[in-house]
């Protein structure tokens, strides 16, 4: 059993994955994480991250990294979505992804990719989207929780940016599979989407 959670950024994907994980007892992998990974590598290392080399040199990154809780700043974020647009990026990444999809007794896997290019026999694949306004209200107020001061209007124009370079790359862009179920989380809490999501996937099993 694959459940494939796609979205863009803030839109409530990765906590709803978590919970599905949780609810149906299987692994989830947050792919996201594994750009990120490569992001930092190359900050780290000063290297550039529009030049594909460089990023692909930084796919062979330090696994530790992966439970780092700097992966979460918003330049790693903006810089991941910059690695992620090279083709070779997404070839180094993609077996890791498929074999973590393929594991017996299935899993959860959410990103931008999971249900066209991952799995695209996932038994159930969700597309979760939320208004750009709501997601930037969302990651905003994360932001200031964590102590940055950043102001709504630079969190809105990033966001923005961000799914404006996802969604037009020409390798695995943001785009809903054509067999997935939308979830728009805009005017819902955070119970109430899982309780949306535990239902389409109830649906599609
Ligand atoms: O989901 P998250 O914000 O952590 O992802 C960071 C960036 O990694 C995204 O903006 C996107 O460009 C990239 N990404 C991707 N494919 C995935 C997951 C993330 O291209 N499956």
């Amino acid at each position: 059993m694959i459940i494939a959670v796609d979205g863009p950024a803030a839109s409530g994907k990765g906590t709803i994955a978590k919970a599905l994980a949780r609810h149906y007892k299987l692994p989830h992998l947050d792919t996201g994480l594994l750009y990120r990974a490569v992001a930092a590598t190359v900050l780290d290392q000063a290297l550039d991250p529009e030049a594909e080399a460089d990023a692909v040199a930084s796919c062979d990154f330090d696994e530790a990294l992966l439970a780092d809780d700097r992966l979460k700043d918003d330049l790693i974020g903006k810089t991941a979505s910059i690695v992620s647009a090279h083709p070779l990026v997404r070839a180094a990444l993609l077996q890791r992804q498929k074999r973590f999809a393929a594991q017996p007794g299935g899993a959860v896997l959410d990103g931008r990719d999971i249900g066209t290019v991952i799995a695209p026999n996932a038994v159930a694949k969700l597309f979760v989207k939320a208004t750009p306004m709501i997601r930037a209200q969302r990651r905003h107020a994360e932001l200031r929780g964590r102590g940055s001061n950043a102001s709504f209007d630079r969190v809105l124009a990033d966001i923005r940016a961000r799914d404006e370079r996802d969604s037009t790359r020409s390798q695995a862009p943001l785009k809903a599979a054509e067999d997935a179920v939308v979830l728009d989380t805009s005017f819902l809490s955070i119970e109430a989407s899982i309780q949306r999501a535990v239902g389409i996937v109830d649906a599609a099993v």
